[in-house]
């Protein structure tokens, strides 16, 4: 499958948002990655529902809802009504995974986990079977802006190998400090979903950078 391209509305002018959305709605992008920190699991704030709501109103394709919360099992219906397409969660803030994600399947959300850079995808060996995507993170959580860890295309390569036996519809999404220079070797590796925040709303042309990145060299 042609891989998906999700820019991150973290790196967007909030002063214009709407134009930032529009931007997106006409680009080859595939949906919009929102970024949702709490200050506790991550050392940064960002937003909440009114914000992701206003978002909806004017968003033509799905919002790829990342937490990166504490505690998000309080919150899950609460994305659902504000209207999250795809949810994950941290792998690191859920003590009872298997029932956060079912219910966010439940509620009627395609349910991804996250894994930080220095936890080993090994970890996920159980749950594979029962999420629609992984995200693995190749940055620290928390800023956008930061340097791409290079385990990233290992990480990437050792999951490509174990949903083949565990889960095969399974989406690879790989999130922090993916460019135009890293996003061909991503996708070679095996990632299916390229979110970029910095690379797209601080680059000259950020609809042009959103093709480049449909069809990286
Ligand atoms: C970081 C967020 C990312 C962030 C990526 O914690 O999860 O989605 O917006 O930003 P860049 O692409 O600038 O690294
Ligand atoms: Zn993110």
């Amino acid at each position: 499958m042609q891989h998906l391209v999700a820019p991150s509305l973290l790196s967007a002018n909030f002063l214009q948002l709407e134009k930032d959305i529009q931007m997106v709605n006409r680009s080859q992008a595939d949906m919009f990655h929102v970024d949702v920190m709490d200050g506790h699991f991550v050392p940064n704030i960002s937003f909440g529902f009114s914000i992701i709501k206003q978002i909806k109103s004017v968003a033509e394709k799905p919002l790829d809802v990342h937490l990166m919360i504490s505690e998000p099992d309080k919150y899950l219906q609460d994305f659902k009504e504000a209207g999250a397409d795809w949810l994950s969660v941290h792998y690191e803030t859920c003590q009872h995974l298997h029932r956060t994600i079912q219910q966010i399947r439940k509620l009627g959300m395609k349910p991804g986990v996250v894994v930080n850079p220095h936890n080993p995808v090994d970890l996920l060996q159980d749950i594979l079977p029962d999420v629609d995507f992984v995200l693995l993170m190749s940055v620290n959580p928390g800023f956008g802006g930061q340097h791409f860890i290079n385990n990233a295309f290992g990480r990437i390569a050792k999951l490509n190998k174990m949903r083949k036996e565990r889960n095969p519809e399974l989406l690879i999404e790989v999130d922090g400090g993916v460019d135009t220079s890293n996003a061909a070797r991503l996708v070679h590796a095996g990632a299916d979903i390229l979110v970029a925040g910095s690379a797209v709303f601080k680059s000259d042309d950020p609809e042009k950078t959103i093709s480049t990145l449909k069809k990286p060299t």
